[in-house]
Order: C-alpha cells, then structure tokens, then sequence
C-alpha cells in the first residue's frame, strides 16, 4: 500500500504533470513566441496545443494549487513542489524519447508489455510522418541553421523549460534536419501517445481507492506481523476523501464531445498538396495501428486501450 501510494503521487506530480502537461505547456508557449502563424512548423504543432494553456491554468487551480485536490496526497503540496523541482532536475531529453527509454530501462523483451509494443509503434509512426513534413520544409542542414525563429524556439524551451541544465542534454540549438525531427517526434509523442498512456486509466487505477491512494494516513509499518485489517482501515483516507479523489480521477478520465483525435487536423492550416498528402497517409497509418491494437485486444482478459490511437487526442487537453 505504502509503495502503491509512492507510485500515484510519482505518477501524478511527475509523469503526468511534469512531463506531459507542463511540457506540453513550454512547447507550446515557445511556439506562439518564436514562431510566425505562416511558419510550417507553427501550422504543423499549433493543433497539438489545442486546450492545453486553458487545461493547466484550470489544473494549476483546482488541482495542484495550495487549496487543489493534490495538496491533500501524502507529500501535501509543498512536497509535492519538491517532488516536482526534482524529477525536473534530472529528466534528460533521452527519457523522453520512448524508445531509448524503453532501452535504458531494460524492458525490451518483457512480455506482454502492450504500453511498449503500442507506444513503439506509434513513436515510428510519428517519427515517419515527421520526416516527410519536415523533410520537406528543410531540404538541407544549412536551412535549419539559418532559421532564426526554430534556433530561437528551441533556446526558449531550453532556457525556459530545462533552465538551462545542460545535464539534461536536451538541446539549445539545432545543427541537423535530423536533430529537428527527433525533437519535433518526441514533442507530438510527448502531447498525444504519452500523455493518453498517463492520463487515460486513472479512474481505471485510482477510483478504488485501496487499489492505490494519492492518501495515507498513518507511517509505513516499521514491524513485521503488526498489520491487522484495524490498522489497514486507519491508513486508509476517510470517505469524504476518498470520494473527492475518486471524482477527480472520474472527471480527469472523461471523454468529452468535442474532442480532436490524434492526426486529425480540422483546420486547413496548410495549402501545399505535398503536406495534405502527408497527413492523409499519417492519418491511414493510424487507423491501421487502431484496427491491429482492437485485434489483438480481443485476445485479453484485460484488453489494453490506452494507445489505440480512437482512444487518443491530438492535444494535452484533459
Ligand atoms: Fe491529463
């Protein structure tokens, strides 16, 4: 229960806050700062910003403020903040990408381990349809070094979202096409697989709260064989408790009717039939990945939803 209750505010505060909401935030701050509306890149990212500044501002409130329904987690919220300072601290720029991730982790040959084989698939689906856009708009090295406003993007977001840690080897320019399309992979993985992967099964893992409690009460037993059902219900938050985490988790895990799904792009922001056609094929690459995933779900006891692209949107906007 005590691990359990470690790993929701680890969850919470860093995989889900730090990294996917408030990044997403940076990126898309950066974005509006850096870049003109007629820049492809802007008309290539600006849709996977959709909501997000109003998300974290509302978050920001009724979430993770002082008074917010994360201040009551085990840490409260000053330790939460700490908690927070320092995964930020040590987050490098390779956690981020998922597959060095997967790597680095030693998971590549765990089996039934559908969060990797799904989000791998996707990454390379991304990573495809981010080549060919940016293939496209940069045909050489030299034309990535002399865009101003991408040099000046990616020194907002390094300055301003890693505070300049160069420790976290994220990058403060940008030499390379190759370079630019592995940051511009992982920012619209970051802001649509990942953040669904995080985001999407928390009434699933949370609403019963001795599953796993942003809550507990009393220390960790320091005594073997102390434990009795007595002391397990102490631990245990009380129903009011219990019942605001629940509908937080509920209303954080809701779909809602005007959502915008991964790769789909209502507004016509670009005119080149290259870029249309790229879309197009990103799009039916997608759908494919959808139908494969809803297959092999039907093979499981628990089928696994997260990364099915129907299940994802195109934005941090919940
Ligand atoms: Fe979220």
């Amino acid at each position: 229960m005590f691990i359990r209750n470690a790993d929701c505010m680890d969850h919470q505060a860093v995989e889900h806050l730090v990294k996917t909401h408030f990044l997403a935030e940076v990126y898309a701050v950066a974005t509006l700062r850096s870049f003109s509306a007629i820049h492809p890149l802007y008309k290539l990212l600006f849709p996977h910003f959709r909501y997000t500044l109003h998300i974290n501002t509302g978050g920001r409130r009724n979430l993770f403020g002082p008074e917010g329904a994360l201040s009551k987690s085990s840490l409260g919220y000053e330790g939460l903040t700490e908690l927070m300072r320092r995964a930020l601290s040590e987050t490098t720029y390779s956690s981020l990408c998922l597959p060095e991730n997967i790597i680095a982790r030693g998971l590549e040959s765990v089996p039934n381990f559908y969060y990797r084989d799904d989000g791998l698939n996707l990454w390379n689906i991304v990573n495809s349809f981010v080549k060919a856009v940016v293939g496209y708009y940069y045909p050489s090295d030299s034309e990535v070094r002399k865009d101003t406003e991408l040099q000046e993007w990616i020194c907002e977001i390094f300055t301003h979202g890693f505070l300049g840690n160069t420790a976290s080897e994220f990058p403060a320019s940008f030499d390379t096409v190759e370079e630019v399309i592995k940051f511009i992979t992982m920012l619209i993985f970051t802001v649509t697989g990942q953040h669904a992967a995080v985001n999407n099964g928390q009434f699933d893992y949370y609403s019963w709260g001795p599953n796993e409690s942003l809550l507990l009460i009393k220390p960790p037993p320091t005594t073997k064989g102390q434990s009795s059902m007595k002391t397990i219900l102490e631990t245990l938050p009380d129903v009011g408790d219990t019942v605001s985490f629940a509908a937080m988790v509920w209303l954080l895990s809701a779909k809602y009717t005007d959502e915008v799904l991964m790769g789909e792009y209502p507004d016509e922001r670009f005119q080149e039939p290259a870029a249309k056609q790229m879309m197009k094929k990103f799009q039916a690459e997608l759908s494919d990945l959808s139908e494969a995933i809803s297959t092999r779900n039907l093979q499981l006891e628990i089928p696994y939803t997260y990364l099915n692209p129907t299940e994802i949107e195109n934005s941090v906007a919940i």
